[in-house]
């Protein structure tokens, strides 16, 4: 998967993120059509995790039977919009550990700064799953995965639900090792950074705020 941009077409997530561009959404639908496309962007993110077999008892008799191995995966979120991302993933995967990331913009060098950090021991042992609904120029989901790699994290992903061709060639030389899965890749970036036709500044839509 290294290196890959993977566009999940399947019906059912195209469906709902149709509903979720829509303006007049609401953002108690917003943020369920959020955790619902989540869990079926994560299904593909977490294709590759590795089993292994144990030994159990059917009711009928023991068998050797796959189970996942290793560490708990380390989900990430990139504050704030990568929040409403956490709990279509954590239905699937349960004990999945969490951590966060918060970057600002610093308006003079226009460059991102961390104000928040705080993740999971042993990272270097999880696959690291980055959430943020938004990919658009990828400074900031960049920054979050140079962190990350600081921090001893090898194998990482990173989930969106929308990207820009911009974003995705940014995070595409930036980290090349690291695969990403969305549901679309849009048009383009505006003057402001939103992307085009997009569905407007995901956390305002998914917290009411404005
Ligand atoms: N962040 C958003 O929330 N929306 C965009 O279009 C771009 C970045």
């Amino acid at each position: 998967m290294s290196g890959t941009v993977t566009v999940v077409d399947h019906p059912l997530v195209q469906h709902k993120l149709t509903l979720m561009r829509e303006k007049d959404t609401a953002s108690a639908d917003f943020r369920q059509l959020l955790r619902e496309i989540t869990m079926l962007l994560a299904y593909e993110i977490t294709r590759e995790m590795p089993m292994t077999m144990r030994e159990i008892e059917t009711p009928l008799e023991r068998m050797q039977a796959p189970t996942l191995a290793g560490r708990t995966l380390a989900l990430v979120s990139i504050l704030r919009a990568g929040n409403g991302m956490l709990d279509g993933v954590l239905q699937l995967v349960p004990q999945a550990r969490v951590g966060f990331v918060g970057l600002y913009r610093d308006e003079a060098t226009l460059q991102p700064v961390q104000y928040y950090f705080k993740v999971p021991d042993a990272l270097d042992e999880r696959l690291v799953i980055v959430v943020d609904p938004m990919l658009a120029t990828g400074n900031s989901s960049a920054a979050a995965v140079d962190l990350l790699k600081k921090a001893g994290a090898r194998n990482i992903r990173f989930l969106c639900l929308l990207a820009a061709p911009e974003g995705v060639a940014h995070m595409q030389q930036a980290h090349p090792d690291v695969p990403i899965v969305t549901a679309a890749i849009d048009r383009q970036l505006n003057e402001k950074g939103y992307i085009l036709p997009g569905l407007g500044d995901a956390g305002d839509r998914m917290f009411g705020t404005r």
